[in-house]
């Protein structure tokens, strides 16, 4: 009986593909707290707004419960009145009629979105803005000017007027961002989209503006004021001298975008200049969309293209994995969660939303028809990055913290999630062939379940983790994003 065994045996070892183990430990001493996930209403609202109320509360639910995304920070633009701005989507209307005086009714289609964030309970709102109300700005226009100095008073008096006003209504705005990308003035007019440039000289203005008039109203510690939005983590450093030592104290977390992609050592370089220049503060990655790229990260870059595959969505996953585990940051918002650029028409090819195309723009986790109003077609199109997304927005909760993982084949594609009951741990296998992560827990644990997205698979339920006590084995299968549950007990 022997020898058949034996042999057997030897055969289906040799017959299997390899798979690579890779071990490492998890840490009993957490790094961050986490403070959220999330992304922006802009500029989609302006059409979804329109779709029928049935597709408009099913869309808050694939973004706001975790029946959905499960997203914990909503991003409300607050409009400028799209003055010069030759999209009508990108130019959302503001409520600023002159100094004090306010139409409450004006953007019914942003204020919508926002009433519904706040319904379903997204515990982080945070109220942003392109652009001053056009009488505000240099040229009068909603882009191509900039910030009118000496205009803080006026500027800060009616973002905390606007603010108070949905504060009152029940929806708690718990942080304001005055200057979304300072850099540019999106112009010349007709622009784009809005766009104010804030000179870095003048940034302190609107920071400590803003902060007086919240402190004079008793609001600066239940609203947080986020600065300063610069698109890119090679140029933002470069400013903070200009601006932020004279307000440092009164910036809640400093926020910056990547659209620069920058490398992980560039990344780290960046969070580390951040800390030096403001004494340790948190730093948030709050905008990011539209790159091309591999799993593994390669070819990233800011550039037109869609791709709705496992593929890009893995490389945007790595994208969060960076600034979590390489960056250690606390937070992460994509940009606009919901797109019209699909680069193609769904009604007449029935692969155009699989399927890359050069024409779109890869900014979004869900997809609608450009041309709603006309072939009638309300349907939500969701794509690989809606699904990857989801397991950091079901998963990664505020409060929850990160666990490191040391030894050498620890990677910057895993992230362990801790809250006081559960450990829930994010990998991702961007290669081609299978492999097998083998973790070590601080503390007796018990796998119970798991989650996987992959090129066939949307989030499907897969067997938990197998192993006992301390030590897990967690399968990763090719080109795929998994997230094992374990409670931290004994089975
Ligand atoms: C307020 O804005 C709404 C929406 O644009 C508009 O219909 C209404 O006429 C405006 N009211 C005033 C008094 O301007
Ligand atoms: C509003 O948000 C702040 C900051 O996130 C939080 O401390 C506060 O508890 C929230 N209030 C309500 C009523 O949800
Ligand atoms: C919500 O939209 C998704 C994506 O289009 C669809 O699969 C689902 O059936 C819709 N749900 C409802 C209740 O309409
Ligand atoms: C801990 O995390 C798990 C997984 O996300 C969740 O189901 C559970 O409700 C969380 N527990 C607490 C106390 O927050
Ligand atoms: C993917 O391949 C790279 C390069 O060979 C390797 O370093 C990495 O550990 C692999 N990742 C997984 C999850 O198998």
């Amino acid at each position: 009986m022997l020898l058949p065994f034996v042999m057997t045996a030897a055969f289906i070892l040799l017959s299997l593909p390899v798979t690579t183990v890779h071990s490492a430990t998890v840490s009993s001493t957490p790094a961050q707290t986490f403070l959220g996930i999330g992304g922006s209403g802009a500029w989609w609202p302006h059409d979804l707004f329109n779709f029928p109320a049935s597709v408009r509360q099913n869309l808050s639910s694939l973004l706001f419960s975790d029946s959905g995304l499960g997203i914990s920070s909503y991003r409300y633009n607050l409009g400028g009145g799209g003055v010069g701005v030759s999209n009508p989507v990108r130019a959302p209307q503001t409520p600023y009629v002159s100094p004090g005086v306010y139409n409450f009714s004006a953007d019914p289609q942003g204020t919508f979105f926002l009433q519904q964030a706040s319904d379903f309970g997204v515990p982080g709102i945070t109220m942003f803005l392109n652009t001053a109300p056009a009488p505000l700005t240099s040229n009068g226009d909603s882009c191509g000017g900039q910030f009118v100095s000496g205009s803080g008073t006026a500027y800060a008096t009616y973002i905390v007027d606007v603010a108070e006003h949905w504060r009152d209504a029940g929806i708690n705005i718990s942080y304001i961002s005055a200057m979304n990308e300072p850099d540019s003035t999106f112009g010349p007019v007709p622009c784009g989209q809005e766009g104010m440039l804030v000179e870095p000289s003048q940034r302190s203005e609107v920071v400590s503006s803003l902060w007086n008039e919240l402190n004079s109203r008793g609001l600066s510690s239940a609203i947080g004021i986020l600065a300063d939005e610069t698109s890119s983590t090679a140029v933002a450093p470069t400013e903070y001298s200009a601006w932020l030592p004279e307000v440092v104290d009164m910036v809640a977390h400093l926020v910056h975008h990547a659209y620069d992609f920058p490398s992980d050592a560039n990344y780290l370089a960046y969070v580390n200049a951040a800390h030096a220049a403001s004494n340790g503060k948190t730093t948030w990655m709050s905008e990011i969309c539209c790159s091309l790229g591999t799993p593994a990260g390669t070819g990233r870059g800011y550039s037109q293209g869609f791709d709705p595959t496992i593929n890009n969505a893995l490389m945007f996953a790595g994208l969060v994995f960076q600034s979590f585990v390489v960056g250690g940051e606390a937070h992460y918002d994509f940009w606009t969660l919901v797109s019209n650029e699909i680069g193609c028409e769904p009604l007449t090819s029935s692969t155009c939303v699989t399927t890359a195309n050069s024409n779109g723009w890869t900014d979004g986790m869900i997809y609608y028809d450009p041309d709603y109003t006309t072939n009638g077609n309300f349907e939500l199109y969701l794509v690989k990055h809606f699904w990857t997304y989801k397991h950091f927005g079901n998963f990664v909760k505020p409060g929850t913290q990160r666990l490191p993982l040391t030894g050498s084949d620890a990677n910057t594609h895993t992230l362990v999630v801790s809250n006081s009951t559960t450990f829930s741990v994010i990998a991702m296998n961007p290669n081609t062939t299978t492999s097998t992560l083998s973790l070590t827990f601080p503390q007796t644990v018990c796998g119970t379940t798991g989650f996987r997205t992959s090129a066939s698979e949307d989030f499907a339920t897969i067997s938990p983790a197998t192993g006992s006590g301390e030590t897990w084995e967690l399968p990763l299968s090719a080109t795929s994003l998994s997230t094992y549950i374990f409670a931290r007990k004994a089975c």
